[in-house]
Formats: C-alpha cells, structure tokens, sequence
C-alpha cells in the first residue's frame, strides 16, 4: 500500500498500532508480473519464506507461485502448508534435523561438498543441487554479497574440479540482492565461464533471489531472454525463488507517536523500532519512506523519527512533514511487507506489530494477527 492508495488512511486510524497492513491487489500486481514470465518462459518461481512467510495469503499465492524455497526445518514444513514443491537450501544442514527434512522436501541443495558427502546417503526421492558461487560479485554492501571475499556460501568452480559431481542433478546460484537483469547477466556469463562444463549435464538450475522483477524499471524482456537463452544451450529447467520481488510494496508499518523531544532536530519517539521491527533499516543501512513526508529541508516541521527500545541507534531517519507530529498521530512506513515481518524481534519487551489484510475485492482491511506478552514470554525460560 502506498499514498497512491487513497482512503487508506481512515482505516489505518482503526488499526491497533504497530500494525503491519498487507495489501492483496498489490501482491495481486506482483503475482500477475509472475504468471507471465513463468508463461513466457517456462521458468518455475518459488516463494522465498525467508523474506516473505504470510501464510494468511498463501491460498492467493499458491495460484501462481509453485511452491517455497526454505532454508530450514521450519520454513520446510511451512512450506508443505503452502504447496507444491518444498525445495530447501541452507548453509549447513543439521544432523538431527536432516531425515525429517528431506521427508519434507522435493529438491534438496548442498552449500559444500563435505555436507553432500556426509548426508547423500540419506537422501530419499527428492532431487539434490549444490550452490555454487562463481566469484562475482554485484551487491555493494558486503552484508548482502554472497560473494564476498570469504564467503561461506556456495562451492567454487575449482572445489567442483576436484572431484567428481556424480548424482548432483541441479545447481543454485543466489548472488544478487534488489538488482536488475543487467547484473543477472554479467553473472551469468561469469557462471558459464567457470561452470559451463556441468551445466549441460544437470536437470535444472536454480537462478535464485535478488531479482527486482516486479519493480517499476525491471528489463523483464532481458530476464525472459536470458532464462531462454540458459534454457535451451544447457537443456535445464529454470527456476527463480524471489523474496523481495514477490512482496514488493505490498504493505505498510502502521505507528504511533508515542513522544516528542525538543532535540536538534526534534525527535518523535514511535510505538515502533528499527532494531526490532525494521532491523534492515540498521544493517543495510536504508531510509524507508514514509506517507506524505519529504526530504530535510522540503517541508516545513524536521523530526528524527526513533524507535522505542533502549539502543541509542534506534533511529530510522529524518523527515520533513506538513504539520507538527503530536503524541498519538499515525506515521506509516512504505514498503514494509517483506523481509520487515519476517525479522522483527521482541528486544526490550517491544510487543509485536499486529497484521492486518486489506482486502483486494473490497478494500476492507482486517486485521489477522495480534501478539501479546505469551508470545514474548513464550521465547524463553
Ligand atoms: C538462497 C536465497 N534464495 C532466495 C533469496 C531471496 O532473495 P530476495 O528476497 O532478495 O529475492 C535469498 C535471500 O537472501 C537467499 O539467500
């Protein structure tokens, strides 16, 4: 939901507060995106838990999306509340976990060697990949860059050559984060380079997340070329499992002015907090927009807007609005549906943010979720 929505405020002012509000004709705008790429291509798209687990929407979502990437034991068996196919790739696999993962999977991904090794024994109809990392890197924050120097994530083109690939049917690749098909391309030229003498021997490749296709400005025309173009040289199904791009400006983060601090700017303390409820605000770091405020210095009343917990860093960014804030006025947050529900903590005893729905057919938003003190206390001992 954005400010292009009008009417949504009125509702938001019924809302409890936190509240995340997942809009459903804008998941609905990103699903269409996707329906016609898998058309046009053939790819197949999974959903991503890590970024986007609403699973009040996943009857929409199933529709179009064919199953969940998972990257846990968890996020497998949510995925099986989904549907479809339950593919799952981590950076290490428990030895515990590991049988009832795989009963619970239909594509298992290896992150080393050494773990195909230790559990391929126990592997049961399910079909195995390795994530390879081919040493390109296009993310500038290191944070995001699984192909920093070091990483940890993928096995390299020289660790393959060494032995033999004998029963890895499928290969992942998850190097981009928020970025355009021009850099899925120069990976994937890099990826041929160093990889090209096994792709032609596997059953599918996994083109991973990070894609931003359903952002305004994406070069869908060059994704969809650049899957055919992989497609048909190395005979391989093609599949993509996006977080971001599937809940891509479908909701909102709700809050409340709880105070005002005469400082220099003025703060406004919100009922919120980047380190609980926006922890990407903190790490990436980024400034999330915020409805009907500009830049410094655009209009007239300046506040630093903070959060409510103990941590002095607990501040998401200065923003100019029309009028004064004053305890107890609404100040919401664009483009918190992703990756935001999926983070949020209860650091300081923060309750956290409930969830609400806005109805595509009616525009009436309810509210699913509410969390209390059980769940805060419900995570330790
Ligand atoms: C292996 C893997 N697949 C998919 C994704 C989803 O990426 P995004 O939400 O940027 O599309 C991630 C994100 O970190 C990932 O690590």
């Amino acid at each position: 939901m954005t400010p292009r929505d009008a009417g949504a405020d009125a509702a938001w002012a019924d809302l409890p507060s936190p509240c995340y509000v997942i809009d459903e004709a804008a998941l609905e705008r990103n699903l269409a995106v996707i329906e016609r790429l898998q058309e046009e291509t053939g790819a197949r798209v999974l959903l991503a838990l890590k970024g986007f687990a609403a699973w009040a929407l996943f009857p929409r979502m199933r529709r179009v999306l064919r199953g969940v990437a998972a990257s846990s034991l968890n996020e497998a068996r949510l995925g099986r509340e989904f549907g479809g196919e339950v593919h799952v790739c981590a950076p290490a696999y428990r030895d515990d976990e590991f049988d009832e993962l795989v009963k619970l999977c239909d594509h298992v991904t290896f992150n080393s060697l050494g773990q195909w090794h230790r559990f391929r024994e126990r592997l049961t109809d399910v079909q195995t990949g390795l994530r390879i990392n081919p040493k390109h890197s296009e993310v500038r924050v290191a944070l995001y860059d699984p192909c920093a120097p070091s990483s940890r994530l993928g096995v390299t083109s020289a660790e393959c050559a060494a032995q033999s690939l004998d029963g890895i049917e499928g290969m992942h690749l998850h190097t981009l984060c928020g970025l355009g098909a021009d850099a899925l391309e120069r990976t994937l030229d890099v990826t041929e380079r160093r990889f090209g003498r096994w792709l032609g021997r596997l059953r599918w490749v996994n083109l991973g997340g990070g894609h931003r296709l359903t952002a305004p400005g994406y070069d869908l025309a060059r994704l969809t070329s650049l899957i055919e173009r992989w497609r048909c040289r190395f005979d391989v199904d093609i599949l993509l499992e996006p977080g971001e791009a599937v809940a891509f400006e479908c909701g909102v983060l709700v809050t409340t002015v709880l105070d005002v601090v005469h400082r220099d700017p003025d703060v406004a303390i919100l009922d919120t907090s980047a380190s609980a409820h926006m922890p990407d605000v903190l790490e990436m770091p980024y400034r999330p927009p915020v409805t009907g405020s500009g830049e410094p210095g655009e209009k007239p009343h300046l506040y630093r807007l903070a959060g409510v917990t103990c941590l002095a860093g607990d501040v998401i960014g200065d923003y100019a609005f029309d009028e004064p804030l004053r305890p107890g006025d609404r100040v919401v947050f664009e483009d918190m549906a992703h990756y935001t529900m999926v983070k949020n903590t209860t650091f300081n005893g923060v309750g956290l943010p409930a969830i609400a729905v806005r109805d595509a057919a009616t525009g009436a938003t309810r509210v699913v979720r509410q969390f209390g003190y059980e769940d805060y206390r419900g995570r330790l001992s």
